[in-house]
């Protein structure tokens, strides 16, 4: 008997995925078990790019869920709410579930695993980060024997495609938004991408399978990439950094809370994630003893994510047919305990910031001694250019604690010779 799928949603994931399990040959033999029984939707009339027949499509999801003959429910239907109601509703029934729903495993995850171990059953979501890169088997599997240091990503299609055209073509922020739109790497609303918390739900998902505890996504700090200008990019790429939105969770010691945060980072060029353009992600992974490995590929996407969604179904179908009754506890989730998120101003990191200040002799040494009344060293200062009557100056930090820094900057604000500080940026 075939093992029987219900697919709530037929977007651009919930397509991909029909399209895959539909053209089955060359690929696992597998897939021949798997039957797309019901497909939910919002719209019966809207035209679709894959075939079905009628009695397929539906629009009430609620009977999908509590189906008797559904064996997998696969959520590719996106939102926080009916989404989260109807994977608990699966799970409650017996249902694995395989979802690419990051914004409701990031703020939902403590209930549906708790809610699918109590059923002994699977949350499967390799969709949910990364897109079609595998990184969360790995993560849950192959690497769980190390001790993981920090898990640093490239996450956001949708982002790293805006700022990698802004930084070769010189283009304007909306018009490549737009085209990420068109080409189906955006959330329905971008927001969640261009600011920063599409990435945050990822590496919470990241953080908490790389160290072994629920991550509270109210304590991940995120910074999007509205406020990234053409004019840093450019003071970037002389100073020998490319802007990338990054996704960092980092423990310094085993007993120290851990560093869980998304912003526009200055990424030295010769680091590997520097040349991760367009729509790719990648996500590096340290730890003891395997040192670094970095997962690299498409990150947003049909295909992409079809791959993706269709490699859990095929995990799940496998398990369904090994019929064992133990659940296998490296697909399902082992941890209870919250993790210890340090607060920002505890982060040690290299700074870059950009002053706007009147053109006047001993601006550059008042801003020297600022930055040394609260210990901030720096590693490299310029002034190259003007803006109207204003000189701009670019500043480079040595490590510093956040909090200094911040210290420092409210004492330059003070400064009667400085106008503005259009950027302050991270750097790694
Ligand atoms: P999408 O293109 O907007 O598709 C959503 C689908 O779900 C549509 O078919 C829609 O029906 C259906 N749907 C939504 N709300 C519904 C409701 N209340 N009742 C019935 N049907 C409903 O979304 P997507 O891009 O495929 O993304 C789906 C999920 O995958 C999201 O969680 C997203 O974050 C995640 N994801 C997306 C990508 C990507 O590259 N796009 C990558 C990784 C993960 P209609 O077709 O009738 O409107
Ligand atoms: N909107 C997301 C992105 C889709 O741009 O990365 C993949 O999760």
């Amino acid at each position: 008997m075939g093992v029987k799928l219900g697919i709530l949603g037929l977007g651009t994931v919930g397509t991909g995925t029909v399209q895959l399990l539909q053209d089955k040959v060359g690929r696992h033999p597998l897939l021949q078990e798997i039957e797309i029984y019901r497909v939910g939707v919002r719209s019966l009339n809207k035209p679709r790019a894959v075939e079905l027949p009628t009695e397929v499509l539906s629009t009430d999801l609620e009977a999908i869920v509590n189906d008797p003959a559904v064996d997998i429910v696969v959520e590719v239907m996106g939102g926080l709410e009916p989404a989260r109601s109807l994977i608990l509703k699966a799970l409650s029934n017996g249902k694995h579930v395989v979802t690419a729903n990051k914004a409701a495993i990031a703020r939902f995850g403590a209930e549906i695993f708790t809610t699918a171990n109590k059923a002994g059953v699977y949350v499967m979501l390799e969709a949910a980060v990364g897109g079609g890169i595998p990184v969360i088997q790995p993560l849950k599997q192959s690497l769980s024997v190390n001790r993981i240091h920090t898990v640093t990503g490239i996450v956001n299609g949708t982002t790293n495609y805006i700022l990698t055209r802004m930084q070769t073509e010189g283009s304007n922020f909306g018009d490549v938004l737009a085209d990420a739109q068109r080409l189906g790497y955006a959330e329905a609303d971008p927001t969640a991408d261009v600011d920063g918390l599409d990435a945050a739900d990822k590496i919470a998902i990241l953080a908490s399978l790389g160290f072994g505890g629920r991550i509270n996504l109210q304590d991940v700090y995120s910074e999007g990439i509205r406020q990234v200008s053409k004019t840093d990019i450019v003071y970037a790429e002389k100073l020998g950094f490319v802007i990338k939105l990054l996704a960092i969770a980092k423990r310094v010691t085993l007993s120290s809370p851990l560093s869980v945060r998304v912003h526009p980072t200055l990424v030295p060029k010769t680091h590997p994630l520097a040349s991760i353009n367009g729509v790719y992600n990648a996500i590096l992974v340290e730890g003891e003893p395997i040192g670094q490995v970095m997962f690299f590929g498409p990150g947003a996407g049909a295909g992409a994510t079809a791959s993706a969604v269709s490699s859990d179904i095929l995990n799940l179908v496998a398990a369904l047919k090994s019929n064992t009754a133990v659940p296998n506890p490296l697909l399902t989730c082992g941890h209870q305990e919250y993790c210890q998120i340090a607060p920002m101003t505890e982060l040690v990191t290299r700074f870059y910031a950009r002053f706007l200040t009147k053109d006047q002799p001993g601006v550059i040494g008042k801003l020297g001694t600022c930055f040394g009344n609260h210990g901030v060293s720096l590693e490299s200062i310029v002034q190259t250019g003007f803006q109207e009557e204003l000189a701009e100056i670019v500043v480079v930090t040595h490590d510093v604690r956040e909090g200094e820094f911040r210290e420092a900057l409210a004492e330059i604000r003070n400064l009667e010779a400085i106008d503005s500080i259009p950027s302050l940026l991270r750097v790694l």
